[in-house]
Order: structure tokens, then sequence, then C-alpha cells
């Protein structure tokens, strides 16, 4: 089975070396893997979230997809394509939305950031906070799950947003679904072993610190001055030096091979001046970059070949996209007219609580019990019985608030027939309706 592969890139900004080595590179040897189809999309909706200025989200469009095309990205490998291109992204924003827990956006990293920010300048919680910040990790979550996409590689401040998406992927599942799944779990992927390149002054390389090295602006000589200024220790031409301890090492080691590694540190211990060691850089990054920088020189000249490019990926987006919106219309009761028999008028609508899976709590022989059901009454945990009441009211609490977290070391067992997914599927249902 094909596993698919998706991320997103936020166009606000204009990308440098420690997007390259640490996102582009990476993913770009990850689509030519056997056995995955890759999708990558600029996250153009995003954008608007964080940048009101017009001109800047052009430029930035145009420059990111210039930048991954030079990389050597394989459009006819990948599905590279526009989020704004792809309409069914954002009505299938709205039916998640339908279906997720306000609390649980209320929770999100980027929106309490915001909010702690409000609180620390003494300012009303929800100044200047757009229901756009608000709702990211649901537009996020669309993104993810139109493409029934396995695997998102992300940063590590991005986790918590696939674990929503996954959450919000078994709610709908479990409420529409009638057995099926409608969407695929993802699971973010965080790259362990890919460094996070440091930059000028030996912190993460970001335009946030501006420490960045860029990657194709300014041309050789920017690369050449950035490089100057990288800061090492006053350690004179001669002197051994500590190759561990320089972040200029550290960004040698990202472009250079195995060998080359060893005989840079070698020299360095062996005196090599700070100065001539960054000459080897220069030498060694304008290498890998500056043919990929022709390349970019060439896109940029021609935006509407980058177009053309883009189109064709919306183009094959959209064959995965359309079918499965048809579908999730359908599942939702979104239907061409057809005569229909009268709903049970007896039968209570469905809201977030009463479509839930839930626990009750009872007593046997003196001893305390609890079993989590689901909507139609099969039991899919079961506890032990309990000497203590409040311990029993406690494992409830946790496992309702912690979900399937919770289950190590607590004193219950799963039926016969029910899997592990199932719990979890259940518990994180119930975990998102809290609040
Ligand atoms: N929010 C991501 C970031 O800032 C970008 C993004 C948008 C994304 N949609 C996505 C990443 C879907 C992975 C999957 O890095």
């Amino acid at each position: 089975m094909t596993e698919r592969v998706l991320t997103g890139i936020t166009t606000t900004g204009t990308p440098h070396l420690g997007n390259y080595v640490g996102a582009i590179r990476p993913a770009i040897a990850a689509s030519r893997e056997p056995g995955v189809e890759s999708f990558f999309f600029l996250a153009d909706y995003h954008a608007l979230i964080k940048c009101d200025e017009p001109d800047r989200i052009e430029r930035s469009r145009l420059e990111i997809a210039a930048t991954w095309l030079a990389a050597g990205l394989d459009t006819q490998r990948v599905t590279f394509y526009r989020q704004s291109d792809i309409p069914e992204t954002t009505e299938l924003t709205w039916l998640l939305t339908c279906v997720t827990a306000k609390g649980q956006m209320n929770r999100a990293h980027a929106y309490k950031a915001a909010t702690d920010a409000n609180a620390a300048a003494s300012e009303d919680t929800d100044a200047g906070i757009t229901m756009g910040l608000y709702c990211y990790p649901i537009l996020m979550a669309a993104d993810i799950l139109l493409f029934n996409a396995h695997r998102v590689p992300v940063g590590r401040d991005q986790v918590q947003h696939i674990e929503m998406a996954r959450d919000v992927a078994q709610r709908f599942n479990h409420l529409y679904g009638q057995g099926r799944e409608l969407f695929v779990l993802p699971q973010a992927e965080v790259e362990e072993d890919v460094a996070t390149l440091p930059g000028l002054d030996g912190r993460k390389m970001s335009k946030s610190y501006d420490n960045t090295i860029p990657l194709f602006e300014g041309g050789a000589r920017g690369l050449k001055e950035a490089i100057a200024r990288i800061v090492t220790d006053s350690r004179l031409p001669g002197e051994p030096k500590d190759p561990d301890g320089a972040h200029l090492v550290t960004i040698h080691d990202a472009f250079a091979t195995p060998e080359a590694r060893t005989a840079f540190r070698a020299e360095l211990r062996a005196g090599l001046g700070w100065g001539e060691a960054k000459q080897r850089l220069v030498t060694l990054v304008e290498a890998h970059v500056g043919p990929m920088r022709e390349r970019y020189a060439q896109l940029m000249a021609h935006p509407e070949a980058i177009e053309a490019v883009l189109q064709e990926g919306a183009r094959k987006a959209r064959a995965v996209a359309t079918p499965l919106i048809r579908e999730l219309r359908q599942a939702v009761g979104l239907r061409a007219m057809v005569a229909v028999s009268r709903p049970e008028p007896k039968k209570p609508p469905r809201t977030l609580n009463e479509s839930l899976p839930e626990f009750k709590q009872y007593r046997e022989d003196g001893r305390f019990f609890f079993k989590l059901t689901t909507v139609g009454g099969k039991v899919l945990l079961q506890s032990a019985g309990l000497p203590d009441g409040r311990e029993a009211g406690g494992w409830v609490k946790r496992l309702k608030t912690e979900g399937a977290a919770a289950l190590a070391g607590a004193p219950v067992q799963r039926s016969e027939g029910v899997d592990a997914a199932e719990v979890e599927a259940a518990l994180s249902a119930l975990v998102a309706a809290q609040d």
C-alpha cells in the first residue's frame, strides 16, 4: 500500500538556509522514497491569518514555490499545489468546524499564547485575536484529512495541531462513518535526526532572531557576507580549536560528506584559523546552493511557468479532494432531493453530548465499578471492583480528561472483541467534548 505524506508550507517570508536544511531538503528526499505518495502545498490561506499585506503574500508565494522547484522537487511524482486553489478545503473546514469542541480550540497553543500575552498586558482576553487564529487548527485539519494523509512531517511546534486533526477525524468517523472510516487518522512525524540549523549567533536560525543566512537572496555575495558574520570564539590561527562547540561546524556538517566532516574537525583541532574555516564553508555551501540559485533566478523570471505547474498540481489534488467531499456531503445528509421518509419524531436531535460514549458508575456487593459504553450501549471498558468510590470516580475523571494516556495503570479491561483503536476513539471523543 502506498502511504500518503502531506505537509504545508506557510507562505510568509523568504526561505533561508535553515528552512532548506530543516524542511525543504528532507521533504524532497522523502518524496523520492518508494511507496510514498507526497502532497506538498503552499498554505496561503494560513498565511492570511498572520499577514494582511497583499503584496507580501503574493511575493512570498512566488518565492517559496520557486525555492521548492529550484531545490529539485519532482512535480511528476509529488502533488504540489496551493491550498487556495482547492475550494474543497474551505468546505471541509466548515464540516469539521461543526463537530469540533470549542473547548479544545481554547487549548490550542497559538491561541493560548495570544490570550496569555493579553493577560500579561492587562488587555481584554481576546484583544486583537481573529477567528482565523482561533480556528487555525481546524483549517489545518481540513488540509490533512482532505487527502487522507497517513504521515504529516512537521516541526515540534505543530504536533498539537496534528493531534487535534486526529481527534476531529475520530469524532467525525464516529458520528457519520456508520462503522466506516471516512478519514484516516494522521500521524505527526517530527524528524529527530534533522538537526535544527543554528543561526549566526548559535541560536536556532530564525527570522525572529535576525540571525539567518539567506538561501538565494543577495546572491553569492550575500551568502559570503552572512557566513563572515558567524560568531566564533577568539582563538587565533595556529591555536587548537574545539570543533564540537562551534556552530560554524554544525552548519558545515549539514552540507559535508562524513569524510569531509572528520577532516574539517581535525584541521580545526590542528589550528586552522576561523577566517580560513569560513572560506571553506562558503565554498562548500556555494557548491550546493549555486546551481539552485541559477534555477531559482530562471523560475522567478518566469512566474507563468510556476503558475502552470501549480495549476497542474491543483488539478491532481482536486481529483482526490472532489470525490471525498462528495462522499462527505452524503454522509452528513447534504444530499440530492429524493422522496424520504419522515424522521422518527421522538428521536431527540443529536447534540454533541448525546452522541458521545459514556462512563457509568455503579456499586455491587460493596465494591465500586465503572464501565465505558458506546451510544448504542456496547461495553468497551469494564473496571475491576474497587474498595473506594472516590478512587473509581477519580479514574473516570482522568480517563475523560486525559483520554487513552490515562489507560496505563487504570484498573480496567477491554471487552472481548473490542480493539484498542475503538477505545482510543471513544476516549478522545470524550476528551474533545470537555469544557
Ligand atoms: N501550520 C503549519 C506551519 O506553520 C503549516 C501547515 C498548514 C501545515 N496546513 C498544514 C503543515 C497541514 C502540515 C499539514 O508550519
